[in-house]
């Protein structure tokens, strides 16, 4: 310090020890700050033990949701999975990623299980995808891009939908910035969606908008009464007037047999923990022609700044899908599957025989087509409405006799209508679900004395 003036090195040394610790002081400060935040945060977790301690309650219960029975994935895959230790990280399909997108993995075999999905529902091209809804959403992205970039004059952005298609469709279409126009249905009690209904709405988009729909969607099955849709004539018309045609077999591909050629769709969605005995959540997007090239074209962003790129990465279904053990279940499902969709006739006898088993009940009657043609059902149910109104456990009376009874999957509250489905069960237990309905509904009729016959 030589040369400044007497004294003011000490003062300048008192002055940062000053300064040094004012910021310990302010650290200190700091970590109590945060040690009080974590203490808020962990007051309101309370018990995070609980989660650890998770009981299934329905393990081992016959399944009778209709949203779960083509899902079941067969006992022996369940055991594979955990005796080849595909459980043991969530990515575990990456050691052997050499190209970095998961569809190209060949080890295990992605690549050429993509090739088997899109073969066994006839298409060109497969990529697996976050469940059925993504790869919905691919398809309106795809459709919503080719208004903007392609064709602006002969599109517009209007997709053109069934009338009981699930509400991801609708969700999809609006997250690509479309809007859904629906065909009317036929009403109570067969909801039936005719195909010419979709060559009026065309139409009419026609006229309002002197454009056509970007995209034309069918469900192959709907989710509420498995009514199976006009899929194949649909297609005509949506060829004839040369718009994208989407097929939504959420409830179909994988329980029964399915070739998206039959409709003349240019796509197909898929969704493997609903209807291919697969682990959740996996879905399919199966495309055909020229639209395929479109549906997975990859990314062109350029990150300004690093000029970063991420070339072959398939925009549509954001690079990689699922990396982990969905895709490993549907693997080892799929001979099950190539195997089950043969049986589909037997699926049918027993659902048809269930709803003449159920109808002997007064009152109670299918909703949807008749003839049945999937395995989900619908029931208006008056009987177990009566006795909801008289049980103290209210709706949720008929769900907790079911679970009692060992079989689960009944929607709770609901008594007036119910859906469910018996897909993949043997005779056994189809026989003991309708004598488990019978005996609940004889039980409460002597109950509370109500005027209804029952078997
Ligand atoms: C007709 C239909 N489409 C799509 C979905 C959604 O499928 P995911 O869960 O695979 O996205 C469902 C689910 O219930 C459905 O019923």
């Amino acid at each position: 310090m030589s040369g400044w003036p007497s004294g003011l090195g000490k003062r300048l040394q008192t002055a940062v020890r000053g300064f040094e610790s004012l910021s310990r002081l302010q650290n200190l400060f700091d970590a109590a700050q945060r040690t009080l935040l974590w203490l808020v945060v962990m007051d309101k977790i309370k018990d995070a033990q609980r989660y650890a301690h998770l009981r299934n309650h329905y393990k081992g219960l016959t399944i009778i949701q209709a949203i779960m029975t083509g899902g079941v994935v067969p006992e022996e895959v369940q055991k594979r999975l955990f005796e080849e230790g595909w459980t043991r990280t969530g990515y575990t399909l990456c050691f052997d990623c050499m190209k970095g997108r998961s569809d190209l993995i060949a080890k295990p075999p992605v690549d050429t299980f993509l090739e088997d999905i899109a073969s066994f529902f006839g298409g060109e091209q497969a990529q697996h995808t976050f469940g059925c809804r993504a790869a919905q959403f691919a398809v309106m992205k795809t459709a919503s891009e080719m208004v903007k970039e392609y064709d602006t004059n002969k599109f517009a952005p209007v997709v053109l939908a069934d009338p009981l298609c699930h509400y991801t469709t609708a969700l999809a279409a609006e997250a690509a910035g479309l809007q859904l126009t629906e065909p009317p249905h036929t009403g109570h009690p067969e909801y039936k969606v005719e195909a010419e209904g979709f060559r009026q709405k065309i139409e009419e988009i026609k006229r309002k908008t002197g454009k056509l729909p970007c995209l034309v969607i069918v469900t192959h099955v709907d989710p509420y009464h498995g009514n199976v849709g006009p899929a194949e004539k649909v297609g005509g018309i949506a060829e004839e007037y040369g718009v994208p045609y989407m097929v939504n077999a959420a409830y179909t591909a994988g329980v029964m047999p399915v070739d998206m050629r039959d409709f003349k769709a240019d796509f197909l969605t898929v969704s493997a923990h609903k209807s291919m005995a697969s682990l959740g959540p996996l879905g399919f997007l199966v495309t055909r022609g020229e639209w395929t090239e479109k549906a997975f074209r990859c990314s062109k962003i350029v990150a300004e700044g690093t000029g970063r790129t991420w070339k072959n990465k398939i925009l549509n279904v954001f690079g990689c899908s699922i990396g982990g053990v969905p895709l490993i279940s549907s693997m080892y499902a799929f001979p099950y599957v190539l195997e089950r969709v043969e049986k589909w006739e037997t699926e049918l006898e027993k659902t048809r025989w269930f709803i003449q088993q159920m109808e002997k009940m007064e009152g109670v009657r299918l909703i949807g087509e008749r003839p049945h043609r999937h395995h989900l059902m619908h029931f208006e149910t008056p009987i177990f409405w009566e006795i909801s109104r008289r049980h103290k456990r209210k709706g949720f009376f008929l769900a907790d006799e079911m679970v009692n009874r060992g079989i689960v999957g009944l929607q709770r509250g609901l008594t007036k209508n119910i859906k469910l489905s018996l897909y993949g069960l043997g005779w056994d237990d189809v026989k003991k679900v309708r004598d488990n309905f019978h005996e609940v509904a004889e039980r409460y009729v002597k109950e509370f004395k109500l005027d209804y016959n029952v078997p």
